[in-house]
């Protein structure tokens, strides 16, 4: 029987060296907000994302807090990285650990068979690696301090390694994927990330180290085990492992594989783009796999002007925005604020307004007087079905507009076109002062109208919103009838959010707690 391909999404899988910041909650959140999206298409979605658990920046992390490596990556998972999901309402398929045996076990087996297949040879490296980035320098990548050479993104000396390791032929890969990028643009994006990995590659590319000799916190080399995987080996592994990589074709991991692969969309920040658009589709052409459909590198967050980062304790936690914004105001903010691909700073001050005037004002107010108007003057119910011209044909082009740039990562485009609805909701709501018309009960007709076109606008605008903050959006779902009547928010298309009328006549409505409660002064 043939299998329907899922949409595959996955998101770097994070250093365990320390608790996430709101960097990686970024990254994370887009994906969930993507693959709910996704799923409120219609389709088969399938969302991954985990911590990558080896190599010397975790090994060395652990031995300063006196801990056992594997002890100190499953405290920070249990205690930091899953409970921080979970409270940013992340809803993913699965959760993979690179110390985990289904990964370990597939890493070997890929590795035996590319060098079984002659794309590994033994060599030597020496040259610099900054632990920080857990990556082989270039002499030109470095900046130059007193005489010292220092990371640039890291702004930490480089070590010197001097060790004989065994080398994937990755230069055999430069052309084909000069090809793989000039034939295929959609699959590396944005524009500029395209570009910057095109003239990368055309600069030249030598072959890879892919193990390491001098210390053990890794999987072992399967044919020379007193060599561990290079740990970005072992970590870019992981999106495929994860759905059964290496495994028989009949078995469930071989099934899970033949359905999600290939990825759909690697999103990553664009520290880590060579890794994903050079080195990790030149491992799947070696294997004879199919290459990623997307890689996309968004911006980084700024404090400073630099890349937010907890070596350079500018790392903020997601819970000290959380506790004073809400989760669903954190979900809305960044992907609200700055273009998806571009760098953006974070500031109290900016996250306070737009908190206020879009989310509050705009959003929320709307949702609490129409609540209150419907238990004022139609006893709680919603009256009989309308249509206002302009707010159908507005509704359209918003959902059009909206898919068009969700599916295309434009998140800010599709939230800023939804969000435009809104205003021009509450300008119909104020143009027709329901609360004059309610005056006369002449008027009883047109300011049922009236009720009716803004409940069905709000029904639209939570579930194209339902994905960006499904806490919230929910809450407003129940208090409209619609949980009732139209059955839960997630199971609702984007295909039919702008057919008018669903709302139906006789649907309760509750009055909503407050959605986006005044802010509290921040001390
Ligand atoms: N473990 C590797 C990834 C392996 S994937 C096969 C790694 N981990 S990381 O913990 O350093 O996470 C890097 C990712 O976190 C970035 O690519 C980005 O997705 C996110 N971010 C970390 N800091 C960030 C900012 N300051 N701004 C935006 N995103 C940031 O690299």
């Amino acid at each position: 029987m043939a299998h329907v391909k899922s949409f595959y999404l996955t998101t770097p899988i994070y250093y365990v060296n320390d608790a996430p910041h709101i960097g990686h909650a970024y990254t994370t959140v887009a994906g969930d907000v993507l693959t709910r999206w996704h799923r409120q298409r219609g389709e088969s979605v399938w969302f991954l994302t985990g911590t990558d658990e080896h190599g010397q920046k975790v090994m060395r992390t652990a031995e300063q807090n006196n801990a056992a490596p594997q002890d100190w990556v499953d405290r920070l998972v249990a205690e930091a990285w899953k409970p921080n999901w979970s409270a940013l309402n992340i809803a993913n398929n699965d959760f993979i650990r690179t110390t985990e045996p289904r990964h370990t076990e597939r890493v070997q087996k890929f590795l035996q068979s590319l060098k079984d297949s002659g794309h590994i040879y033994a060599g030597k490296y020496e040259g610099p690696y900054c632990v920080g980035c857990e990556e082989f320098k270039l002499p030109g990548d470095l900046i130059d301090a007193d005489g010292e050479k220092l990371c640039p993104i890291h702004s930490k000396p480089v070590e010197i390694v001097n060790e004989n390791n065994w080398f994937f032929k990755l230069s055999a890969f430069a052309q084909p994927l000069i090809d793989l990028y000039k034939n295929n643009p959609e699959a590396c994006q944005p524009e500029s990330a395209r570009n910057e990995v095109l003239s990368f590659l055309e600069g030249g590319v030598s072959d890879l180290s892919i193990s390491r000799s001098t210390f053990d916190w890794g999987i072992p080399v399967p044919w020379d085990t007193d060599q561990v995987v290079y740990v970005w080996f072992d970590a870019l592994l992981n999106y495929a492992t994860a759905v059964g990589l290496t495994d028989d074709p009949d078995s469930e991991g071989g099934k899970k594989f033949a359905q999600t692969w290939p990825a759909d969309v690697h999103l990553v920040g664009k520290d880590i783009l060579r890794f994903h658009a050079v080195i990790w589709p030149a491992m799947l052409m070696a294997a004879g796999l199919a290459t990623p459909r997307k890689v996309f590198a968004h911006g980084w967050l700024l404090v400073g002007g630099e890349k937010m980062s907890k070596s350079k304790l500018t790392g903020i936690a997601p819970s000290d925005i959380t506790d004073h914004f809400g989760v669903d105001a954190f979900r809305y903010y960044f992907l609200r604020a700055i273009p998806f691909g571009s760098d953006g700073s974070f500031s109290w001050e900016d996250m306070g307004a737009r908190y206020t005037s879009e989310l509050a004002n705009d959003f929320g107010n709307l949702a609490s007087r129409l609540a209150a108007m419907i238990e004022k003057y139609c006893g709680g119910v919603i009256p009989a079905v309308h249509h206002d011209t302009g707010l159908v044909e507005a509704l359209t082009t918003t959902v059009a507009t909206a898919d068009k740039a969700m599916v295309a990562l434009d998140f800010q485009t599709g939230i800023v076109a939804t969000m435009d609805f809104c205003k021009k909701v509450n300008g119909y709501v104020t143009e027709k002062q329901p609360w004059i018309l309610a005056k006369d009960p002449a008027n009883k007709v047109e300011l049922e109208e009236v009720l009716y076109n803004t409940a069905e606008s709000l029904r639209a605008l939570a579930v194209l919103l339902h994905p960006v903050m499904p806490a919230t959006t929910e809450i407003l779902w129940d208090s409209l009838g619609a949980q009732a009547t139209l059955g839960p928010i997630g199971a609702q298309k984007v295909s039919e959010i702008a057919q008018w009328g669903q709302l139906p006549e006789g649907a309760i409505v509750t009055k909503t707690p407050v959605l986006f409660p005044r802010l509290e002064i921040k001390e």
